[in-house]
């Protein structure tokens, strides 16, 4: 009796102290130390008592048996608890928080720079009256070709320009099939802008590309002469390219207008000191009257109607408004580029 009593007095002494000991451990290597003290398979302080219920009486061995493996497993547990609580701290330690830190930036989109110039150009034509059309991005020859006066032995027609889907069906290679199609739609006066991608059997380099946009510009009615066209187009150069623009009308030949002309603008840039100066002459769009062989084709009378009509290359006109040498940057979409046209 007396020994039992001794037995499980040591025990409870031995896990008071086992515990004190275990949650005053500051690392690894001191819980390590004190597993082997208390558990230690060959010196453990518990395992030699476990290892001593030979010596007890048959009646006292269970009692002393189950109070031994109970503060035994007792003891692991408060180890592996505080195990993790001394890696965790460590953690903590390494990584505090710190609420002076910047926050993380959000990502936010931007228009793409030639969205931007197709929506600035539009902006302006906008406030002239134009609204907006559009047409199909796979033609027949009649819209692309035909219609717009073009004889299929013009070299454009031929299939080193044009990609061909069939015979009859390509892939519009300017957006002049719009006026075809928004004159057979309605009545005049009209006053469209229609963006749209067009295609050409090219190869890409620095200024052309097998896809790219174009904007069509088309006015009909009565009495619009090339006074009109004119006054239209230099209103529009001054406003995109600002106050100072000065526009010229150099002689040119579209099949579906007549006369036709390509226009130019000489653009005043500063430079850095505040000083300015003149560009070069920039070429900025194909234009012209509407050949009255177009009129006829759409149900117009050519007696009665007049216009002009006018096309662009948005890509090329942010390149030259952002002075970009090489067009194809606006394809590869490299945010690092992308970003610098971002607004808020
Ligand atoms: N469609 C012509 C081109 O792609 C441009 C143009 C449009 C010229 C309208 C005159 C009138 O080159």
């Amino acid at each position: 009796m007396s020994e039992h009593v001794t037995s499980i007095e040591v025990l409870r002494r031995l896990e008071a102290e086992a515990l004190g000991a275990v949650a005053a451990a500051g690392d690894l290597p001191a819980l390590e130390a004190l597993r082997v003290l208390y558990l230690g398979r060959k010196e453990g302080r518990i395992s030699s008592i476990l290892r001593g219920l030979g010596r007890l009486s048959p009646e006292e061995r269970p009692a002393v048996g189950a109070e031994a493996n109970r503060v035994k497993e007792a003891v692991q547990a408060a180890i592996e608890d505080r195990k993790g609580e001394v890696v965790l701290g460590r953690a903590e330690a390494r990584l505090p928080v710190d609420l002076s830190l910047p926050g993380r930036p959000v990502w936010r989109g931007g228009r793409h720079p030639v969205t931007q110039v197709v929506d600035e150009i539009w902006a302006i034509f906008r406030s002239m009256g134009f609204t907006r059309a559009r047409g199909p991005e796979v033609e027949t020859s009649w819209y692309n070709f035909v219609a717009l006066n073009t004889p299929l032995d013009h070299p454009a027609v031929d299939e080193a320009d044009t990609l061909y889907l069939k015979s009859e069906l390509l892939l519009r290679t300017h957006t002049s099939p719009v006026q075809v199609r928004t004159m057979e739609r309605y009545e005049p006066p009209v006053r469209i802008i229609a963006p749209g991608m067009v295609y050409r059997r090219d190869t890409p380099d620095a200024t052309h590309t097998p896809a790219f946009l174009q904007l069509e510009g088309l006015v009909v009615d009565e009495g619009i002469t090339f006074v009109d066209f004119k006054a239209t187009l230099a209103e529009f150069a001054r406003r995109f390219w600002g106050p100072g623009t000065r526009v010229r009308f150099r002689p040119s030949f579209f099949p579906f207008t007549e006369p036709s002309a390509e226009v130019d603008v000489k653009r005043v840039v500063s430079r850095p000191d505040g000083s300015t100066e003149e560009t070069d002459w920039l070429e900025i769009m194909g234009a012209g009257m509407v050949d009255p062989a177009v009129l006829e084709n759409v149900g117009y009378d050519p007696e009665r109607y007049t216009g002009f009509a006018f096309g662009m290359g948005p890509a090329r006109m942010a390149a030259l408004k952002y002075g970009i040498r090489d067009i194809r940057v606006f394809f590869d979409n490299d945010i690092r580029f992308l970003n610098q046209f971002a607004r808020p």
